[in-house]
């Protein structure tokens, strides 16, 4: 066993530089204590007397206002007026876009493209420099497994080898090469930790992590995050094990700063401090603010526990000077490192406009790499311009600019949207004629008044687009939902539509800010294409997608349940000691009903589910096939330290061109605590000709086999591994090799 544990703290995260260290003491050594607690403050822009604090030095940050001339006169407030002259930081929930909205996070995650991710960041992050902003609180890092919670539409998905390669993406394009050039604002990494796990998917309710999990699982995208020079963190709302992460020192002293030598600063959400008494943790404010405090929140967001308090605090010795000092300080590290001293204002002119034209082209792109083809009978897409007179567009959201942009849109604007109606207008010209119909009057909508029009047009065209899902309303946060079908009356839409097209292409387009439940709708139309809510660009990107003139590509980056009761579900589930016995499925209609108490298997499934799901993490289908073979790793042997190289061919079968996800599996066959079937490793994003044929070659450091055994320790255990190499978690081909101690 290799013992990798009591982890050395890592180098300090770039920026930490020794001039900067020189000029903080400085300033410290000239700030008063009400200055120092001015800095740990972040108000919100309509805060009452906010010019007025700013210019006594009470504020350090604010969060909201992007009207860039208000900025830049709060900059000079604090610049020019303050005694001190300590620019402000200002933070925006910049989630996806600016104006220009990128699709969703868990859109952009199905792209598996961490280059493309890394640039959208970075073209939201030039919008959003443009106006004053230099803080988004982003990228959202948090693995969720649970599709009822609203805020899975902001994650990165359920793996935490995906998500922290993207998310470390979003940082990178976000922060650029320096946090002081032109258009580079800084990131937050959140929310630490483990609030993709609250109980039932309820925002906000309680964590429950063995600390197993939680290091191998939710903590992982955060450690990759600090190794990236994330300027900052933010605190979760949940209660983690029984401690609030904003009263969680474990989480913020000893993982963050000692384990991983964090050295930006944690931002609270907001509000969380005082509502560390309603979670039963402080009896008031005041103990509230000394706990966040002395648990490692550097600053605190909209609330004001911390001036109304600390003061207090520090003069009864409950909170040290020093601490308040290192608070201050980590705060400090980043106005300088954005070079804010040098250059508080924003001078719009110098940026591109919003929705420059690159802008868009990205917006596009991503939302191309965005769709999932979830299904596709019998090559029903792409549908052929050539051979169609007519096509029905159905449904609220065909047209509907505001909702195809998603939850967290501060910034964007309905109208700069393109819509799949309007995309497919301009697509297909006077060639083939648009039949139009609502069939409901919102996604939610229970009455059925609008079906007749639905089934005339698609008696009257040759084949149906649908465009159904959720309204944005219905994911983000506190968005969540117990029943993850398709709402309203959309089922039935999509029943009486698919009775009147009597063998017509029917097509769904689903927009979602979740994995819905589509069991039920899946044998019914004939291919799905999920589109997530994919943004301004997200109508030209279907259009080109349902026609052919691009091969979907996206991949899912969460597992879909067939029913909500599977949850949670994902594809790196342990084995248990009863395994379900494979091609188990739902055979609840045909039990008999005195079938003996062990007739029935005896393995880990549901009776009415089995124990697969609906389509698999890492699923996505293409306009052509990709054959896997050749999968094996090129020695038996390897030891630990070594790099593991694994070979496999790729052929494109198909006669056209297309992107494909080649994705690497493995599973460690015995550990000392029990391993998960299968866990991504690796991933690469290639593209092949019709007929083209590829040796990819992945290299694995053993490392990346790590996990923490029962003492906690972080281990890379000899023995045998499976690795498998495909296009989705359900990959098939396989090899097998034996990792040996170091000599
Ligand atoms: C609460 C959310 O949890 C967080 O993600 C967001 O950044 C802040 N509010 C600021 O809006």
């Amino acid at each position: 066993m290799n013992l990798m544990n009591a982890k050395q703290p890592l180098p300090r995260a770039p920026g930490a530089d020794h001039d900067d260290e020189h000029r903080i003491a400085e300033l410290l050594s000239r700030m008063t204590l009400e200055e120092k607690i001015g800095q740990l403050s972040q108000l919100n822009a309509d805060a009452g007397d906010l010019r007025e604090r700013i210019r006594s030095g009470n504020v350090g940050s604010i969060l909201n206002e992007v009207d860039v001339d208000t900025v830049n006169e709060l900059q000079r407030i604090a610049v020019k007026e303050s005694r001190i002259g300590i620019p402000l930081l200002v933070g925006r929930d910049v989630i996806h876009g600016f104006r220009t909205i990128l699709p969703i996070p868990i859109g952009q995650a199905s792209s598996w493209n961490p280059a493309l991710i890394r640039d959208g960041a970075r073209v939201a992050a030039v919008e959003a420099a443009a106006h004053g902003v230099n803080w988004t609180f982003a990228p959202m890092i948090d693995i969720t497994r649970d599709p009822r919670w609203g805020r899975i539409a902001e994650s990165l998905g359920e793996d935490p080898v995906l998500c922290s390669a993207l998310g470390v993406a979003m940082v990178q394009g976000f922060q650029g090469d320096s946090l002081a050039d032109s258009g580079s604002i800084a990131a937050c990494a959140k929310h630490f930790v483990g609030y993709g796990g609250v109980e039932a998917g309820v925002d906000y309710s309680s964590a429950s992590i063995p600390e197993i999990e939680l290091r191998d699982v939710h903590l992982r995208p955060f450690e990759a995050a600090v190794e990236a020079g994330v300027a900052t963190i933010m605190a979760a709302f949940n209660d983690l094990n029984g401690v609030p992460a904003t009263a969680n020192e474990f989480l913020m002293r000893q993982v963050l700063r000692e384990e991983w030598g964090f050295s930006g600063f944690v931002v609270s959400d907001w509000n969380s401090i005082p509502e560390l008494v309603n979670h039963g943790i402080a009896e008031d404010d005041v103990r509230a603010a000394c706990a966040a405090a002395r648990a490692g929140i550097d600053m605190e967001m909209a609330s004001r526990a911390y001036p109304d308090h600390l003061p207090g605090l520090i003069e009864s010795g409950a909170i040290p000077l020093p601490l308040i000092d290192d608070m201050v300080s980590n705060v400090l590290r980043l106005k300088y490192r954005l070079g804010l001293f040098e250059s508080p204002f924003t001078d719009p002119r110098s940026f591109p406009p919003l929705l420059d034209a690159a802008h868009l082209a990205l917006a596009h792109e991503l939302a191309l790499q965005s769709c999932v083809l979830l299904s596709n009978r019998d090559g029903a897409l792409p549908l052929k311009r050539e051979a169609l007179r007519s096509l029905a567009v159905i449904g609220p959201l065909a047209d509907d600019g505001y909702e195809q942009l998603g939850t967290w849109v501060f910034d964007g604007d309905a109208r700069d949207s393109r819509t799949c109606l309007r995309a497919l207008q301009a697509l297909l010209g006077d060639a083939v004629r648009l039949n139009v119909a609502r069939g409901l009057e919102g996604p939610r909508s229970r009455s059925e008044d609008l079906f007749p029009e639905a089934i005339r047009v698609t008696q009257e065209s040759d084949a149906v687009v649908l465009v159904l899902g959720e309204d944005s309303i219905l994911s983000g946060e506190a968005h969540c939902r117990a029943d993850i079908s398709l709402p309203g009356a959309q089922e039935r839409l999509i029943e009486a539509v698919c009775g009147a097209a009597s063998g017509k292409p029917v097509i769904l387009v689903v927009m979602a800010g979740r994995p819905l439940t589509l069991a039920s709708v899946c044998d019914r139309v004939s291919a799905i294409l999920y589109a997530w809510h994919p943004g301004t660009m997200g109508g030209p990107a279907i259009a080109e997608l349902l026609f052919g003139l691009r091969s979907p590509s996206g991949k899912l980056p969460v597992t879909f349940p067939r029913m909500v009761g599977q949850v949670p579900i994902h594809h790196a589930r342990k084995n248990t000691g009863r395994p379900p016995a494979p091609g188990m499925t739902s055979h609840i209609d045909t039990i008999d009903a005195r079938a003996p108490q062990t007739s029935l298997g005896m393995t880990a499934f549901h009776l009415d589910a089995g124990y697969t799901p609906l389509f698999a993490f890492g699923h996505g289908l293409s306009y052509t096939h990709f054959s896997y073979s050749q999968v094996r790793a090129a020695r038996d042997q390897y030891r630990v330290g070594e790099i593991v190289e694994v070979f496999a061919q790729i052929r494109n079968e198909g006669d056209r061109e297309a992107e494909e996800v080649a994705q690497l599996y493995v599973r460690d066959v015995v550990g000392s605590v029990t391993r998960p079937v299968r866990e991504l490793k690796a991933f690469q994003r290639i593209r092949l000709a019709p007929g083209e044929s590829r040796s990819l070659v992945f290299r694995l450091p053993t490392d990346a086999l790590a996990f923490h055994d029962a003492r906690l320790r972080r281990v890379v255990e000899p023995g045998r591994f499976l690795v498998w190499v495909g296009g989705s978690s359900e990959a098939t081909e396989g090899s097998a090799f034996e990792l040996i101690e170091a000599p």
